[in-house]
């Protein structure tokens, strides 16, 4: 098995690291190392000319990322909480998903989990939905995602529950199936939500549970393959509504321009 983790520290021997290490050892697999913290991801510029299959005109790292995933059979993203989300790199890769149209259908072969690493106990946050949907803007097979808690570089090997965690990722990787913990969503693996009328709602797949987690009305948004590909042809949608109203947001926008000069 070949395997790409992308990691999101700067810290060479930190745990996310090790963590991508430990997991490819123990499935004897070939394990390359994409540092975010080391590529270049511009922000992207919302011109949508990617949507319609041309080549992104800004000149970074994505297509190297993307066809390192090309590449391997299975995708490990590992990275630490910076202030209760993942780290800025990770979030600007998101950011510049569209362009990743033409790789989706191969990409949806590939398996995917996802290891947060949090410093403090009751400080973990959000990040783990974060990566959860770059694995599924990306359209990986997701399978599993653990959140283990380690503050010093190291210190993940140390503790036998987080290795019970990684393990975990192991047999998902090497099984070909999805384990989902019993604090998150049974559809798409969230472990955010939000409350209204006293149901939970997962943000990231839309599905709606009650609150012992079962599931009331099951969501489909960011799902797979033909979600996204849905998704994106109402985005193009957008270009005609855009037409239509364009004198009318002109007009709009000079109300502001007017009041600042
Ligand atoms: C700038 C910064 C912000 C951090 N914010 C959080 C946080 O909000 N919650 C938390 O639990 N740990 C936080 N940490 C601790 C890291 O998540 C923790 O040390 C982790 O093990 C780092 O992973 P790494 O060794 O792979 O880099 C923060 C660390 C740094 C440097």
């Amino acid at each position: 098995m070949r395997i790409v983790a992308i990691v999101a520290t700067e810290r060479k021997n930190g745990n996310s690291i090790l963590a991508a290490k430990y997991i490819s050892k123990k499935l004897s697999a070939d394990l390359e190392i994409i540092r975010l913290t080391k590529m270049r991801i511009e922000p992207c510029r919302a011109c949508y000319a990617c949507l319609y299959g041309v080549k992104c005109k800004i000149d970074d790292d994505v297509y190297y990322i993307y066809d390192t995933i090309l590449e391997s059979d299975a995708v490990l993203i590992c990275y630490p909480v910076y202030w209760l989300d993942a780290t800025g790199k990770l979030k600007a890769l998101i950011d510049r998903v569209f362009m990743a149209v033409p790789y989706l259908e191969n990409f949806a072969q590939k398996k995917a989990a996802l290891v947060t690493v949090h410093g403090f106990e009751d400080m973990n946050g959000w990040a783990s939905a974060t990566c959860n949907v770059l694995a599924r803007t990306l359209g990986l097979n997701l399978l599993a995602s653990v959140e283990v808690h380690a503050a010093l570089p190291g210190e993940i090997l140390l503790k036998k529950e987080n290795l019970e965690k990684l393990d975990t990722v192991v047999k998902a990787l090497s099984d070909g199936v999805k384990i989902v913990d019993k604090n998150q969503c049974p559809v798409c693996m969230s472990s955010i939500f939000r409350v209204n009328k006293k149901r939970l709602f997962c943000p990231i797949c839309g599905s709606e549970l009650d609150f012992d987690f079962n599931v009331v009305k099951k969501g489909n948004k960011l799902l797979n393959y033909s979600w996204l590909i849905e998704h994106y042809e109402s985005l193009k949608s957008m270009k005609d509504i855009f037409k239509n109203l364009m004198k009318e947001l002109e007009n709009a926008k000079r109300i502001v321009d007017n009041d600042i000069s």
